[in-house]
């Protein structure tokens, strides 16, 4: 898809999604005229959540087993993931140069970009530039971190392609999460975090800057590169395996002026010629 096509698809106008406006008490509503309320909420994240079919990822998982596992290239030289408690424990270098490779950069680009039209309205392309796998077995952990990119914004994200017996156990209590009690409910689990509350702010009217990601075979979710996040270690048999990626994002030029004065367009504007 080229930055064209993006831009025309975003052309057409867009439905009001949802009507906040709040049904008032009639016994409030005096002197003749109606009372609106509405809730004005200013988002801090957004991310996409995939769901792909088990076809595709037991072809992923047929081409890291067949092509990646014996390549065996490392990619930890540049990952703060402390992957290393089995023999097996690994991360990877997940190429785009195979016939292979190009397919799933080709799918990745195209849901990366799918995010940037949909959750930011950008009329942007997401280029995918690197990719590995993590091999993670019991004990192993990946501490706070968050993705390097080489543009102005950016694009990383997670995809669970195997999920050992013992952290999947946890899936019907996905929304649940439980750290009292030492329940080890969140081994495993991915943490995102965009903040510092904790349930201290949520009862002074803060919200949330924190989500526990349970991991689900076939999930994938897509964040903007500058998002920490964590992996807890599990304790368990079996791979915990997950594949990542990291995105340019390349912006028509519309979208590189949108948020310029006057002035600054025409310094653009005079520079680009
Ligand atoms: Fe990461």
């Amino acid at each position: 898809m080229s930055l064209k096509d993006i831009a025309d698809s975003l052309k057409e106008k867009k439905q009001s999604s949802a009507d906040n406006t709040i049904p008032i008490n009639k016994e409030f509503v005096g002197h003749g005229e109606n009372i609106n309320m509405r809730i004005h909420t200013i988002p801090a994240l957004k991310l996409l959540h995939v769901n792909i079919p088990m076809g595709y990822i037991n072809a992923i998982n047929e081409h890291i087993d067949n092509v990646i596992i014996p390549n065996n290239k490392s990619f930890a030289d540049g990952l703060v993931g402390q992957i290393n408690q089995d023999k097996k424990s690994a991360q990877l270098d997940f190429p785009f140069d195979t016939e292979f490779g190009q397919e799933f950069q080709k799918f990745m680009e195209m849901c990366g970009t799918t995010y940037l039209q949909k959750a930011h309205d950008r009329q942007s392309k997401a280029e995918a530039f690197q990719c590995w796998t993590v091999h993670s077995y019991a004990g192993d952990y990946n501490p706070f971190h968050s993705h390097g990119v080489h543009t102005r914004a950016g694009l990383s994200c997670i995809l669970y392609l195997k999920v050992p017996e013992c952290i999947e156990q946890n899936k019907n209590k996905e929304t649940m999460i439980k750290l009292t009690e030492a329940t080890g409910q969140c081994d495993g689990w991915t943490q995102l975090i965009w903040g510092q509350n904790t349930r201290k702010e949520l009862y002074e009217l803060k919200h949330q800057e924190q989500e526990y990601i349970l991991p689900i075979v076939g999930k994938l979710i897509i964040f903007p590169h500058w998002l920490n996040h964590q992996v807890m270690p599990f304790f368990g048999e079996g791979e915990r395996r997950t594949l990542s990626c990291n995105f340019n994002v390349y912006d028509t030029k519309e979208e590189s002026m949108k948020y310029m004065s006057e002035r600054e367009k025409r310094i653009y504007e005079s520079e680009k010629k």
